[in-house]
């Protein structure tokens, strides 16, 4: 049988774990993946475009384990009610393609995309950031204060989002739950001047420039998630020649990324060198770094086998036959009202 996390389920395990301490499990889990970098079948999303939006699908595989996720991005959903961002996936064993897991993804994807940002942080901010931007207050902004506070020391929030009524909803969420000082920007420069660590994180389906060169400070390290598809960017091209840049999978950040904007063979790094020690993150104090982060497959296999262990652990989901379970592996047929009744009739004869 197939383990089924629904949204319930999802939420139950994360209430039980604590949202913080999720964070830091998922942060670990993701950088000893990230450090086996080497062992994973990878390759870009498939990405299916239309002018509203992406719908894209994420395989990964190592020698055990299969995973992947359907995710869309739809900036004009919450127009309609709808969450800009929606996905589940699937943990399939390697040996016999059999899917252990069929799991909601939507408030994973958000868990594992601040445990994403954070992990990156330690490895490229100052270790002494204490205050963060957080431009675009939105389904994603919460998972990130709380993961820049609980996995890097975060202090104050500085926070800005055009729709203000985000920003309310953000305010009220992270001074319920965290000791935050939290800050209620004028504007983005506003926001950015002075912060250790900006994150954008907008949802717009064109080029916007939520930051531009004259907001980057030295020492800053900026989080860049809201540009994460072709034609959908944050940054004014501008801001890449002031950074060092880091991306999660080059072929996909070359596509998906800020540096879409930028040549070809624009200098980046990826992640994963970084944290095995192969190539350097941060070089001086005073140097601007730059994660520029789409989301990768790999972040979701991470996601779907933690969740697994956790739901096996303490018994939680529903056991649903997502595939046949067969007495005979050939009769396929048996299954239906057809096969059953010549079934009953050779019993009988
Ligand atoms: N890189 C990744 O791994 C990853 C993962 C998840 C989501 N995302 C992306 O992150 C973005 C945010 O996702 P979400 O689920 O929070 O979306 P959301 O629609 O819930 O929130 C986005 C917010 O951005 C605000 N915004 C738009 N333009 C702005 C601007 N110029 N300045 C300030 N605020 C602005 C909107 O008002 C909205 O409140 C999306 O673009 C999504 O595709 C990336």
């Amino acid at each position: 049988m197939t383990r089924f996390i629904d949204v319930h389920s999802l939420v139950r395990l994360v209430d039980e774990t604590g949202v913080a301490e999720f964070l830091a499990a998922l942060s670990d889990a993701l950088r000893d993946d990230f450090l086996r970098w080497r062992e994973f079948d990878k390759k870009a999303r498939v990405a299916s475009h239309s002018h509203l939006g992406v719908i894209e699908l994420m395989p990964v595989a190592d020698d055990g384990a299969y995973a992947f996720k359907y995710v869309n991005g739809h900036p004009h959903n919450t127009q309609v009610g709808l969450p800009t961002v929606m996905a589940f996936g699937v943990l399939a064993e390697v040996d016999t393609g059999y899917p252990v897991l069929l799991s909601e993804l939507t408030l994973t994807t958000a868990l594992r995309t601040a445990a994403t940002s954070a992990m990156a942080a330690k490895a490229l901010a100052r270790p002494d950031s204490r205050s963060l931007a957080l431009i675009g207050n939105g389904s994603q902004s919460e998972f990130q204060a709380l993961a820049f506070h609980a996995l890097l020391g975060i202090e104050e929030v500085r926070v800005f989002d055009t729709d203000p009524h985000a920003t309310d909803k953000l305010v009220r969420h992270l001074s319920a739950c965290t000791p935050l000082d939290i800050v209620r920007a004028a504007s983005v420069a506003d926001a950015v001047r002075g912060a250790d660590i900006v994150t954008t994180i907008t949802a717009y389906q064109g080029h916007a420039t939520v930051l531009t060169p004259e907001m980057i400070e030295p020492g800053m390290h900026i989080n860049a998630v809201g540009g994460d598809s072709p034609g959908k960017t944050e940054l004014h091209p501008g801001v890449m020649g002031l950074a060092r840049v880091f991306v999660e999978y080059e072929p996909q950040t070359r596509v998906e990324g800020e540096i879409q904007q930028v040549a070809a063979d624009f200098p980046v790094h990826e992640l994963w060198r970084v944290l095995l020690g192969e190539v350097p993150g941060r070089e001086s104090p005073r140097q601007v770094t730059l994660f520029d982060s789409v989301g990768f497959a790999l972040e979701d296999y991470t996601a779907l086998r933690y969740i697994q262990r956790i739901a096996t652990e303490r018994g939680i989901g529903q056991q649903i036959a997502l595939v046949p379970e067969l007495d005979d592996p050939k009769d396929l047929f048996g299954l239906t009202a057809s096969g059953r009744r010549r079934a009953v009739l050779r019993r009988a004869a």
